[in-house]
């Protein structure tokens, strides 16, 4: 099987949608990145979702639901969400959150209800939901008449997909269709937040900047500790690593001060990738060829450090150095954590060799 690529014209979205109702997967574009989607409501499906990813199954799914109605009750109504076990507080908690970032990138993870497979939450208690802002991803999600669960259309612990092409090169072999949507507008995966009675629990940094959470909640919100909370609420996140082939080093500091890296020591090959956050990429080759004396190959993530456009770049960025001929790579550190800088920061630290 190779995955045929398709236009979203009406046509083919009420293709795509067709081939959802039977129980295949088509790969989706959402604004973060492209999901690879099923019926969420269908065990099979979701079970084909794990075989095409090779995901293993303690690690869950995210249900996408249509732009319809905002609020928790159509969740309800739909037997996603289990109402009587919110909280007051959790319940508006939910509901703020709703009406200030759907549609958009904030995954929310709440009591789960009784439509949804055990398969899709991994077993636990609790189900995340997300409505995305893509108008294609909306239009399926509304044709296919279902919500849609959906992974990052990658190959397990691989570099998420930005472009239709990058779903076809990770997974053409292993689904009918893809919808091309151009190319994600945020490039990093949606923010997962966890609410329950305690505190609201950041579970990963995406594109709904932590800050903009907290404003909103009126309290700051605590990330998942990586040894602890994460093992029991999230499993998955603790092996997810956005990994290129090749080794990532992250360096010590800013390009500036030289290809440093306290995971790298012995001898350079004879050709190494760079990734860098800002500047230009001509400049800093020649410089680094000069100085390391090898061939060098620089992805420059944002001339001039915007950081939305860095996040847009990442994982296309990624993906060049990991189809160049460098044999090892170096990235510059996210020179912010704020707004976007953290989901950046991130998923280098995961992506690099630790
Ligand atoms: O932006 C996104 O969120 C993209 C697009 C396609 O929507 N999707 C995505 O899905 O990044 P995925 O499967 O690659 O990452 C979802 C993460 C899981 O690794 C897991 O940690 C968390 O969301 N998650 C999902 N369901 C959960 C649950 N029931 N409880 C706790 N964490 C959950
Ligand atoms: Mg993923």
């Amino acid at each position: 099987m190779t995955a045929a690529l398709l236009t979203p014209s009406p046509e083919n979205i009420a293709r795509a949608a067709e081939a959802l109702r039977r129980g295949e997967l088509v790969g989706m574009p959402t604004e973060t990145v492209y999901g690879l989607a099923g019926n969420a409501l269908d065990a099979a499906a979701v079970s084909r979702i794990f075989a095409a990813k090779e995901r293993p199954t303690f690690d869950p799914l995210i249900v996408h639901v249509a732009p319809d109605a905002p609020g928790l009750a159509p969740l309800e109504q739909l037997g996603l969400v289990d109402g009587a076990r919110l909280s007051e507080v959790v319940r508006e908690q939910a509901e703020a959150l709703i009406h200030a970032f759907w549609p958009g990138p904030l995954t929310l993870v709440l009591p789960r209800g009784p439509k949804v497979p055990d398969l899709v939450t991994s077993g636990l208690p609790r189900v995340a939901v997300r409505m995305p802002r893509h108008p294609v991803a909306q239009a399926l999600i509304r044709a296919a008449g279902v919500p849609l669960a959906a992974p990052s259309a990658n190959r397990f612990g691989r570099i998420s997909p930005t472009s239709a092409a990058d779903v076809v090169s990770e997974l053409g072999d292993r689904i009918g269709l893809v919808l091309d949507g151009g190319t994600c507008q945020l490039g990093v995966e949606s923010t997962v937040l966890l609410l329950d009675d305690e505190a609201p629990v950041l579970l990963r940094p995406g594109g709904a900047p932590r800050e903009d959470v907290e404003k909103l909640l009126g309290r700051p919100v605590a990330r998942a500790s990586q040894s602890g909370d994460v093992a029991q609420l999230s499993p998955g996140l603790l092996a997810s690593h956005y990994a290129p082939r090749k080794p990532l080093h992250l360096l010590a500091g800013p390009l500036g001060t030289g290809l440093e890296s306290p995971t790298f020591s012995g001898e350079l090959p004879a050709s190494i990738g760079v990734l860098a956050q800002s500047g230009d990429a001509a400049e800093l080759q020649a410089r680094l060829e000069r100085t390391s004396a090898r061939r060098v190959r620089v992805e420059v993530l944002s001339a001039r450090g915007e950081l939305d456009e860095s996040a847009r770049r990442l994982f296309a960025a990624l993906r060049a150095l990991d189809a160049s001929d460098a044999e090892v790579l170096f990235a510059e550190p996210c020179p912010s954590e704020a707004g976007l800088g953290y989901a950046i920061a991130d998923r280098l630290r995961r992506a690099s060799i630790r």
